[in-house]
């Protein structure tokens, strides 16, 4: 489903993509020949055969094997210069990318190695292509972790914009993770968090009220609790909604059934994101696309979903006002 090339034009910001999630089947195989990891697949096609997850955990499953293969700061700094690059095409003009560092510490690539990779692939963006890195705890890692990758994310503060939450959520609620990001918080970072895309109502209401969140990452079964989404609507909280995310995990039956359009007419600051753009069928202009054909929400309101990415953005208002 390629993005038309209208939609391409719209100047948009991307605030939920995970850089491990645009890792493509062929990386996945370039990167196992040149750092000599074995892969239990023989082939691209095999491995993207792979791809049909029933929810969340079946996905993050093959999402965390395949990072096997990242060992390098080449390797992070090719991977985001790759993203980077693709979204520029969908008319991407700053991206806010996150990075899931314990992924790789776990398996002895130290934290220096993913943000130095990282970054140096943001600073060698195109011009017109701005991009930020959000260091994401895992939420089926302890507390204490979490702790520990931002006490070794220190030195890097200049690196990163913020921390945000991710990873298996039902049974993981932002509660425990409150004396983090109170930390990361008086460190000067913004922090945002994935709730409400496989949990409960519940979890939103924590993010924002124990973890001070300037964002929710997905929020879509916020929609069950209707004194939440009157809380949405008048603080204007923006949401990242990926809904081509949304249906390969099992979310919805298909793209038709996804309650975008009831989160758009609770009047609700809704963003459009692709989550992770290899595994999910598209990068963000394909998901505008999707929601365009497949869901009938009309080209003046793929304007308006534009323009919400860039006010829900970190960006300076001075240089948002240069985008709008
Ligand atoms: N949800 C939670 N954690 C994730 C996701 C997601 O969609 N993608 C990568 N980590
Ligand atoms: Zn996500």
């Amino acid at each position: 489903m390629p993005s038309e090339p209208g939609i391409s034009r719209i100047p948009k910001a991307e605030l939920h993509v995970h850089i491990e999630g645009t890792l493509e089947p062929e990386m996945v195989f370039d990167l196992a020949a040149r750092n000599q990891v074995p892969l239990a697949y023989d082939s691209v096609d095999e491995l993207r055969a792979r791809y049909r997850f029933t929810d969340l955990q079946s996905f993050l499953d093959i999402y965390y094997a395949n990072m096997a293969v990242l060992r390098t700061e080449r390797d992070f700094a090719d991977l985001a210069s790759a993203y980077l690059t693709r979204a520029a095409a969908q008319g991407v003009r700053h991206a806010e990318i996150f990075f899931d560092p314990q992924a790789h510490t776990r398996r002895g690539v130290p934290i220096a190695t993913v943000i130095n990779g990282l970054s140096a692939a943001v600073r060698d963006a195109a011009p017109e292509t701005s991009a930020e890195l959000i260091l994401c705890f895992l939420r089926d890692e302890s507390a204490e972790s979490a702790m520990e990758t931002l006490r070794a994310a220190e030195p890097h503060l200049d690196q990163i914009i913020g921390v945000g939450l991710d990873s298996a959520e039902v049974g993981y609620p932002p509660a425990g993770f409150t004396e983090v990001f109170r930390q990361a918080a008086k460190l000067g970072l913004r922090t945002v968090a994935h709730a409400g895309e496989e949990g409960p109502p519940e979890y939103v209401r924590q993010a924002l009220d124990e973890l001070g969140v300037h964002r929710i990452d997905h929020g879509i079964r916020a929609l069950e609790d209707a004194e939440l989404v009157r809380r949405l609507r008048i603080e204007q909280i923006p949401l990242t909604v990926c809904p081509l995310s949304n249906v390969r995990l099992g979310g919805f039956p298909d793209l038709a059934a996804h309650t975008l359009p009831r989160l758009l007419d609770e009047g609700l600051l809704v963003t459009i994101n692709s989550d992770d753009p290899a595994y999910f069928g598209g990068y963000v202009g394909d998901n505008f696309a999707a929601i365009h054909e497949q869901l009938a929400i009309p080209e003046a309101r793929l304007y308006e979903l534009a323009t919400n990415s860039i006010r829900a953005s970190f960006l300076p208002h001075e240089r948002q006002r240069r985008l709008l």
